[in-house]
């Protein structure tokens, strides 16, 4: 049986948008983000509406607070973590370009370049939350070990990964980081510039999983769904682990010893955080379903759906 290829064909306006915004609002680390300032530990890094903090209402004020600090401090980290596979996976597709369409070459040149940057920057954020806060924290993923991982999977699971990602990077500083008016401003401003340039990697990205997906067989977008699922898994993994570790460093530097059932309820509410912040609040985006409901079957959308259950609840 012939496989059903669809066609796809690249959109070459869309592409030459994307790099004409990503040369508008592209910024400079230091010129621009941090600007020779350092965090304010009197305010809150994550908001709540990512950090949760304020379900755990047998905390302190200041306690909430540094434990927004804390989990602000891993956003960042795990932001730079997962930039290392995402630049690498688009500097491989961008060869599909080399002698094609110049504006889409361009548009992943970009993209990849500023998820470098990106990297950097999150090194430097580690770097000044590591001055104001006591020792002991640790970040425990190894960036170039879960890269490793990740792409040994398919490009259409890496893909897809990499746009719910981007897609809920956007709805984070839209609906929570913006908004918050208790949020640190050297925070906001590293996710405002962010979020400027993350907004056309949201846009290559699907245009990219797009054309991917038109070339492969039914079979070969199965195995893509399967991909998918198992890093949603994988990345639930890494979740737990370090939801651990930044629960064991707020009881550890808190200041009190809490009691049992109250230290179960940090460690719950922190694991809970993340996985809002990294799988829940990104499959909940219309726009992400949408995408990927459009590419596969019912039966393949049941099939994410239920993998996905144990996390979403
Ligand atoms: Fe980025
Ligand atoms: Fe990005």
């Amino acid at each position: 049986m012939q496989p059903m290829i669809r066609q796809y064909e690249v959109d070459t306006d869309r592409y030459a948008k994307c790099v004409a915004t990503s040369k508008r609002v592209r910024f400079d680390i230091d010129r621009d983000v941090i600007r020779g300032r350092s965090f304010d530990f009197t305010t809150r890094f994550l908001p709540d509406g990512l950090s949760k903090v304020d379900r755990l209402d047998f905390l302190t004020s200041d306690e909430q607070r540094l434990l927004s600090q804390i989990q602000g401090r891993t956003y960042a980290n795990i932001f730079g973590l997962v930039e290392r596979f995402i630049a690498a996976k688009v500097l491989e597709i961008s060869s599909e370009h080399w002698l094609g369409d110049q504006n889409a070459l361009e548009a992943l040149v970009r993209f990849g370049d500023e998820e470098i940057k990106h990297q950097e920057l999150f090194r430097r954020i580690e770097r000044l939350c590591a001055e104001g806060m006591p020792p002991g924290y640790t970040f425990l993923l190894e960036p170039n070990a879960v890269a490793s991982a990740v792409l040994s999977k398919s490009t259409w699971g890496v893909l897809a990964l990499t746009c719910h990602i981007e897609i809920f990077v956007l709805a984070h500083y839209r609906e929570s980081i913006g908004p918050d008016a208790r949020v640190s401003e050297l925070w906001k401003d590293v996710f405002l510039h962010h979020w400027r340039e993350e907004s056309q990697h949201a846009i290559v990205d699907e245009m990219e999983w797009r054309r991917e997906d038109a070339k492969l067989s039914a079979d070969e977008r199965d195995q893509g769904v399967t991909d998918l699922i198992d890093l949603v898994g994988a990345v639930d993994g890494l979740l737990q682990t370090q939801a651990g570790a930044d629960a064991d460093y707020f009881l550890k530097v808190c200041g009190r010893a809490l009691t049992e059932a109250d230290s179960a309820r940090v460690r719950a509410g922190v694991l809970a955080a993340y996985r809002w912040q990294y799988i829940v609040s990104g499959v909940r985006e219309p726009r992400f379903s949408q995408i990927l409901s459009s590419m596969i079957t019912g039966d393949q959308m049941n099939r994410i759906g239920n993998a996905l259950a144990p996390i979403m609840n």
